[in-house]
């Protein structure tokens, strides 16, 4: 089955308030993005890359993709307002004859083969695949007053990773109807297929190291553990 990775590069980060999107911090000398593209380009179960980027910055990831050979990457396109809009337009995208695709966010710049690997694998049995994480903390629901209102069962809670796995027919339909309803937000892509009940999503297990690089100190959590990881090499 050919499958190709999805990257969505096209936030603007601004809850980090960096110089530039944080996709394009440098930790030991290779942006964020380019470490990203790095795990899939180095993953036999991936055919191609489709990169989604912030129009400002199309050409410095065209530059970082010919210098670092990135030979996956077919097409960098420019992002949309949301997340969202950016993953239909990497849907859209996607060349023809493409079976599977893994849409992950550029945000999850440490994403562990491991990851890549157990979403492929669960893949080949169902159509939408999404890598999850169990909640170490105690969980609550609240009220408008701000007041606990329930103590949640821990054990049937998840917390929801990338790369999410899907059968494309699948993945491109959640966006048609996403896009007729004028539904925009979505935080992940199965919650659009949730959302249209288009198919059951299977869980596959997450990995605590494929952290999301959203402040400051994000950053310096994993260019720590990029260290550890060169130094145990
Ligand atoms: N993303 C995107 N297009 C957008 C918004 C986000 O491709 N319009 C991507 C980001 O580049 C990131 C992933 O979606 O890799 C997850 O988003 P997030 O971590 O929220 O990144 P930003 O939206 O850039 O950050 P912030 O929400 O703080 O602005
Ligand atoms: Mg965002």
């Amino acid at each position: 089955m050919s499958t190709i990775a999805i990257i969505l590069a096209g936030g603007s980060g601004e809850r980090f308030q960096g110089p530039m999107p944080k996709q394009f911090l440098k930790i030991a000398g290779r942006s964020l993005l380019q470490i990203c593209l790095e795990q899939f380009q180095g993953h036999s179960g991936i055919d191609g890359i489709v990169l989604v980027c912030p129009a400002a910055q199309l050409d410095l990831a065209g530059e970082m993709v010919t210098a670092a050979h990135i030979s996956k990457v077919q097409k960098i396109l420019p992002g949309g307002k949301t997340r969202q809009e950016s993953s239909f337009i990497g849907v859209s995208a996607a060349p023809p004859g493409i079976e599977n695709v893994l849409i992950h966010d550029a945000a999850r710049a440490l994403v562990p083969a491991g990851i890549i690997a157990g979403v492929l694998e669960a893949l080949v049995h169902s159509r939408a695949v999404m890598p999850v994480l169990k909640v170490n903390d105690t969980a609550i629901g609240i009220d408008e007053a701000g007041t606990v209102a329930a103590v949640l069962d821990r054990s049937i809670l998840r917390l929801v990773q990338t790369p999410q796995g899907f059968r494309i027919e699948i993945i491109r339909r959640a966006h048609e109807m996403a896009r007729a309803e004028g539904f925009s937000h979505a935080g992940d892509d199965c919650s659009l297929v949730l959302r249209y009940r288009l198919a059951p999503v299977v869980t596959v297990p997450g990995d605590p190291n494929n952290i999301k690089i959203t402040y400051p100190s994000d950053l310096i959590v994993a260019e720590a553990m990029l260290n550890s990881v060169t130094r145990n090499a």
